[in-house]
């Protein structure tokens, strides 16, 4: 073949090839055609053969042609195999299968729960004060959430913190709810020396069910151990804790109080955010809202993780998430925190 003769063929072959490909029904059938072209021992190959006879100049016209000849075949098959695929789709979306090529329903932007809001915002407020986060077992052994925090078996502090005891558990019969998350300073001082800085967010147990309290609620632990801790450092730490919180004239007062894991113990209350301490319905005309329990770690609590005491003494407190967000957000009523209620979750 000269020169002529080939260019004709290959616009012929060109022709041809989309002429038929675009007429197949079946995938199979339109692979073979297309090897049937390109295959290793296709037509395009014994063209190839003959440019190799061509003089070297012409060659490389007739190279370039081949080329294009291959592109065209190859874009035949491809546009060909993309109407069988799509048809293929269509009759199965007719006969009820679902359509995976629709985008899906995406996620409404949300600020997420108002309770995790709260929580995240006071632990970030501790965070920034140099305490790390420290987690424990929901599940918890009486060893931690009530033996080593100095409430004896038996005894009537006990009462106070009634739980959900469960079945015996691999054998055990010691394993119950968390009451608080005290345990959380037992298991911190039993693996840490001082000093020591922590909180310990997480969810609690009791069986109190009211208006302003839930059986399953969430509170914060603080713990803080170290050479020369006092009193005065649990106030300063409070006092900075409420004002980041509430606004910086936020007031705090401390009352004597009791828990068995504390010597002395203080409940702590902050300035009425409502009226100022003015008093009104919300602080019983008291002026003062109960925040949370606190006190200097007892020493029996030091004694059961193994504490030398010598010098060593710290603070703890512990607080209600829900008792917090409760005032923060003017929120009169724990269970919607858990109700699922859009009209009430969408607010925050
Ligand atoms: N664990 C106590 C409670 O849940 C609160 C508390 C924590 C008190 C730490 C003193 C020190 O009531």
């Amino acid at each position: 073949m000269n020169l002529n003769e080939l260019k004709v063929k290959l616009d012929a072959m060109a022709e041809e090839a989309r002429a038929e490909l675009s007429t197949l029904e079946r995938q199979d059938d339109l692979v073979q055609a297309r090897n049937r072209y390109l295959g290793r021992k296709g037509l395009v190959k014994d063209l190839s053969a003959e440019l190799g006879k061509l003089p070297p100049e012409e060659r490389r016209l007739v190279g370039q042609e081949l080329n294009q000849l291959k592109d065209a075949i190859e874009g035949a098959y491809d546009a060909q195999l993309k109407r069988l695929e799509e048809r293929a789709r269509e009759a199965a979306l007719a006969q009820g299968a679902a359509d995976l090529t629709l985008p899906g329903r995406g996620l409404p932007p949300s600020g997420g729960h108002p309770l995790i809001q709260i929580e995240e915002e006071l632990i970030a407020i501790f965070r920034a004060m140099g305490f790390d986060v420290a987690t424990g077992p929901e599940l918890e052994a009486d060893l931690y959430n009530f033996e080593s925090l100095n409430f004896p078996a038996d005894h009537p502090a006990r009462d106070m913190q009634d739980t959900f005891f469960v079945e015996p558990l691999q054998g055990r019969e010691d394993i119950l709810l968390r009451t608080h998350t005290s345990p959380v300073q037992v298991r911190t001082m039993l693996k840490f020396k001082p000093p020591v800085r922590i909180i310990a967010p997480g969810v609690v147990y009791r069986h109190d069910d009211d208006q302003t309290h839930s059986p399953m609620f969430r509170q914060i632990e603080c713990l803080h151990v170290d050479r020369g801790v006092t009193m005065a450092h649990l106030k300063g730490t409070l006092t900075h804790f409420v004002q980041r919180l509430f606004g910086p004239s936020t007031a705090i007062r401390l009352r004597p109080s009791f828990f068995p894991f504390t010597e002395p113990s203080a409940e702590v209350d902050v300035q009425c955010i409502f009226c100022g301490g003015d008093g009104c319905r919300v602080c019983s005309h008291s002026g003062w809202l109960e925040i949370l329990g606190s006190g200097m770690v007892d020493p029996n609590v030091y004694r059961a993780c193994g504490y030398d005491m010598d010098g060593i003494t710290g603070y703890a407190f512990g607080l209600g998430v829900e008792r917090v967000a409760m005032l923060k957000l003017g929120i009169p009523n724990i269970r919607l925190f858990y109700g699922n209620d859009l009209r009430f979750l969408s607010q925050y």
